[in-house]
């Protein structure tokens, strides 16, 4: 869908979200959200808080995963995912904190394959992700699934790309700051979710997102596998949307 704008379209995708999270709620049921940083869906996360304080929606039944971390990283630094989330929801609703999950940017080089296969193991115990929210960097990457990602990544350590350090500079005052690698579900997790919703906003986004969703499936570009899933909505502004 293309909105006019992106505040719009997040009330939108932060309704959709509400809508499930109360069916789940009412079938007695726990709601498993994935979820995203950067700036695309900060909106859906401020809306959503509005919902819970204004509509009294509650987060209880919620369990969230989400897609991914730098790292190394310190969970209280100013550019970390934990903290991002914590800013911009989880420490404005009634989310249990035993429910939220954040790839953890302090396990040892030696333990994260472990780490990381655990994360995919709790997941699937959660009863798999209902619906999954994700953002597109300029390479073509979801989470952090750098081009070569193929379909069948699983959760695990990856190499930042330059084009995404070069984004990702003004957040940690210079390129020479970012981290060199992070810590990302992989494509092949991110397709097993349920449900996707994809946000893209703005005319930089204009060029990956139709390469995303006009282009052949390719593990060059990353959220091209998006086109194998069967309940994606891609929600656009204008700008964003402007070269479909
Ligand atoms: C980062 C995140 C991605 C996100 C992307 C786009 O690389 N790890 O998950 O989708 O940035 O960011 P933005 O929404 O700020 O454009």
């Amino acid at each position: 869908s293309i909105y006019a704008d992106s505040e719009v379209a997040s009330a939108a995708v932060a309704a959709q979200i509400a809508d499930l999270i109360r069916a789940r709620a009412a079938e007695g049921r726990p709601c498993v959200l994935g979820l995203a940083t950067g700036s695309s869906p900060t909106r859906v996360y401020e809306e959503l808080v509005r919902l819970h304080r204004e509509e009294g929606l509650s987060f209880q039944n919620v369990i969230s995963f989400n897609l991914d971390e730098y790292y190394p990283m310190q969970p209280d630094s100013l550019q970390s995912y934990v903290r991002f989330m914590r800013e911009y929801l989880f420490d404005h609703v009634d989310i249990k904190p035993e429910n939220v999950h954040i790839p953890d940017g302090t396990v040892p080089p030696e333990q994260v394959a472990e780490y990381c296969r655990r994360y995919e193991e709790q997941i699937q115990a959660a009863g798999g992700i209902d619906l999954q929210l994700l953002g597109i960097g300029r390479t073509g990457h979801i989470g952090f699934n750098e081009p070569g990602s193929g379909p069948a990544s699983r959760t695990r350590m990856i190499t930042l790309d330059h084009v995404t350090r070069t984004d990702a500079a003004s957040d940690f005052y210079g390129e020479e700051n970012v981290p060199r690698r992070a810590l990302t579900m992989g494509v092949g997790t991110i397709l097993e979710a349920r449900q996707i919703v994809l946000m893209a906003w703005g005319e930089g986004k204009a060029a990956v997102v139709k390469r995303m969703v006009e282009g052949e499936v390719t593990d060059t570009v990353p959220a091209t596998y998006l086109q194998r899933h069967p309940a994606v909505q891609v929600v656009l502004d204008e700008a964003a949307g402007a070269e479909l």
